[in-house]
């Protein structure tokens, strides 16, 4: 029986609990992640500390909020928030904990109100924050200041072409700074009408995996094909089209472990690439959709936005992948092995309604959490996180894909692994410290 050992490039030596957890060896053409970073929950609480607490983190999009008075109840990597527009039109997003001894305050999804009152002792908030009544007053005595107990908010909240962020860390640079490069790849989703909505409703699910796994599957190209498979076969049998393998791609890191791949791909994007899977009745309107685009932004940058689909990786757990429809994804841990992905369409506002079905329809159809892709993607980072319990024999996963092309300054396509490096590498800083 043949034993194969791991070479001594295959297997540094440990220098500390953390640190060698990313081989990044790029001259040597080595890169390699540590499975214990997948498994561990220690790691899970560093985690916590040193990216959850510290980076920007996707709260919702303001076109959830409609109108004055409507909240939602949000949950943001363990920490439950109320995201609220007040009744003067502010957005809001507050802590979902009274200020008198802690209960959730919201404890519905969503709603319409001018204030809330806690179930717990009736302490009354205004949308604006303030605590506005509480049942007997005087009880408290003189001193009673009703205005130290107001509403806390996140030490940072911030919004960004329709999308609200917060952060947890009150010297974290501010927004903009944050996003960086992300900004531009944002630009060319929110551009691409002059207003952009949520749809409403959303879909929750989980996965018995470790949420770096989905933040890989995201990025990764690689697997497009033997993957999804199912898909692809059924995009040729019912629509006649395929994923072309010649046309281009592209990846790129975009600094603080941000990173987008883009590709053109075979389905129609309702933004402005019309199929006749759109149907023939809402061409004319996509056509103008395209010359809006054109007259707006020139043909190169509508070109950009109307024909390429891209993923993009908001460091660390927000994924826009603005594909055949938009979806605003974020992938929350729970634990090393456990994770909830909660995900929802942004569209063109106004949109015919015809448009609007068949952009869900082809959204679900591929990304729905019972479409033809996702449940291969669960399946996948699920199957991985059971393999990794032979992690203490087999230590290490490959990301290593168009590692020389990255060596020597060359083009990168969706199908190489920079992505993954760089949001690796991004990981491995924070976490090291
Ligand atoms: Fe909210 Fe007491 S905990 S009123
Ligand atoms: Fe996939």
């Amino acid at each position: 029986m043949t034993q194969i050992m791991p070479s001594p490039a295959d297997a540094p030596t440990p220098a500390n609990e953390f640190a060698s957890m990313v081989d990044d060896r790029i001259e040597e053409g080595f890169f390699q992640v540590d499975r214990r970073s997948l498994v561990d929950e220690s790691v899970f609480e560093a985690e916590r500390r040193a990216i959850f607490d510290k980076c920007w983190l996707y709260v919702g999009h303001e076109s959830e909020l409609p109108n004055n008075g409507d909240y939602l109840a949000r949950e943001v990597v363990g920490r439950p928030l109320i995201f609220w527009r007040d009744v003067s039109g502010e957005l809001q997003v507050y802590l979902n904990s009274c200020r008198h001894r802690g209960a959730l305050l919201c404890r519905v999804p969503e709603g319409n109100a001018k204030g809330l009152s806690c179930f717990y002792h009736a302490w009354t908030y205004s949308s604006t924050g303030e605590l506005s009544a509480l049942p007997d007053e005087a009880g408290y005595g003189a001193e009673f200041d009703r205005t130290r107990f107001s509403l806390l908010s996140p030490p940072k909240v911030d919004v960004y072409r329709g999308f609200v962020f917060c952060c947890f860390d009150p010297d974290a640079v501010d927004l903009p700074t944050y996003l960086g490069q992300a900004r531009e790849y944002i630009d060319l989703v929110a551009d691409q009408s002059p207003e952009m909505e949520v749809v409403d409703g959303m879909h929750e699910y989980s996965m018995a995996a470790n949420w770096k796994l989905f933040v890989e599957n995201s990025l990764d190209g690689y697997h497009l094909l033997p993957l999804h498979r199912t898909y692809f076969d059924y995009l040729k049998e019912a629509e006649g089209s395929f994923l072309d393998p010649r046309k281009a791609t592209e990846a790129e890191a975009l600094g603080g472990g941000h990173a987008v791949i883009t590709v053109e791909g075979p389905w129609a994007r309702p933004v402005a690439r019309w199929t006749p899977a759109m149907g023939e009745e809402n061409k004319a309107w996509i056509d103008d959709q395209r010359k809006d685009l054109e007259q707006r932004f020139g043909p190169e940058r509508s070109r950009r936005i109307a024909e390429t689909d891209r993923n993009l990786l908001v460091f660390p757990n927000l994924v826009i992948n603005d594909i055949m429809g938009i979806v605003i994804r974020t992938i929350t841990p729970t634990s090393a092995g456990q994770t909830r992905i909660a995900q929802w369409s942004l569209a063109t506002k106004g949109e015919p309604e015809d448009v609007r079905a068949r952009r869900l329809d082809s959204y679900i159809t591929f990304q729905g959490p019972g479409g033809l892709a996702t449940p291969d993607d669960m399946e996948a980072c699920e199957s991985c996180q059971i393999g990794f319990q032979t992690a203490t024999e087999a230590p290490w996963s490959d990301i290593s894909r168009g590692i020389e092309k990255e060596r020597s300054g060359e083009p990168l396509a969706a199908s190489d692994e920079i992505q993954q490096r760089t949001f690796w590498r991004h990981w491995r800083d924070l976490v090291e410290g």
